[in-house]
C-alpha cells in the first residue's frame, strides 16, 4: 500500500485539527501527518502521495512554518505525484484573500496531478487566488465562521479524492 504524505503549518491549531479529522477517514496507518515545521524536504519528497495543508495568514501568505518551507518545493519533481491541497481561511475577516494559500501551493506543485478541486457554492468571499475557472484548486475550510459545515465538507472531499490516493 502506498502512503499519503499530510504535511500541514498550523498557527493556532486549527489546521492541525482539521488534517487530523482527515486522515482518520482514511483507513489505518494510510495517512503519514507532519507538521511541516521541523520536516525534511527528503522526507516530503519521499511520498508519491501527498495532501498539503496551511492556512493562510497575513493578507494572503502561507502560514509562517510553511512560508519558511516553501522554496524547498522548488527541488522536488512533481511530475509522478499525485497532491491534494487544503487551506485553512476566514471568508468574513480576509475575503479579498480568502485561502489564497491553495493558488500559492498550486503555482509550486502544478507539474504534478493536481486533485480535488471543489465548487465555491456556499461560500461568501470577494476575491482569492484559489479559485480558477469557477473552481477552488483544493479544498477550503472555515473554522472561524462555518466551523458547522466542515465534517460535511472533508467527508465529501475524502470521499472526492480516496480513489486517486489507490494503488
Ligand atoms: C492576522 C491574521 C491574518 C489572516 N489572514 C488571512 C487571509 O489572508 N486569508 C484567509 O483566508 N484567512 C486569513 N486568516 C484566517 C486564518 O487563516 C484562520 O483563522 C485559520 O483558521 C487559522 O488556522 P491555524 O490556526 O491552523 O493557523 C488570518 C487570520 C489572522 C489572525
Amino acid at each position: 500500500m502506498k502512503k499519503i504524505g499530510m504535511f500541514y503549518g498550523s498557527d493556532g491549531g486549527y489546521t492541525e485539527d482539521v488534517c487530523k479529522r482527515l486522515s482518520s477517514y482514511f483507513e489505518d496507518d494510510k495517512v503519514d501527518l507532519f507538521n511541516i515545521y521541523g520536516t525534511s524536504i527528503d522526507t516530503l519528497a519521499s511520498y508519491e502521495y501527498l495532501i498539503l495543508a496551511s492556512s493562510t495568514w497575513h493578507d494572503g501568505h502561507f502560514q509562517d512554518d510553511w512560508n519558511d518551507f516553501i522554496d524547498k518545493l522548488d527541488e522536488i519533481d512533481f511530475s509522478d505525484k499525485t497532491i491534494a491541497l487544503l487551506s485553512l481561511g476566514d471568508q468574513d475577516g480576509y475575503g479579498y484573500t480568502f485561502c489564497d494559500a491553495l493558488g500559492l501551493f498550486y503555482e509550486k506543485v502544478k507539474a504534478g496531478k493536481v486533485i480535488g478541486k471543489t465548487s465555491t457554492e456556499g461560500y461568501d468571499f470577494e476575491e482569492s487566488i484559489a479559485v480558477v475557472d469557477d473552481e477552488f484548486l483544493g479544498l477550503c475550510i472555515d473554522e472561524d465562521i462555518q466551523d458547522d459545515l466542515t465534517d460535511e465538507r472533508l467527508k465529501n472531499w475524502y470521499e472526492n479524492i480516496k480513489g486517486e490516493f489507490q494503488d
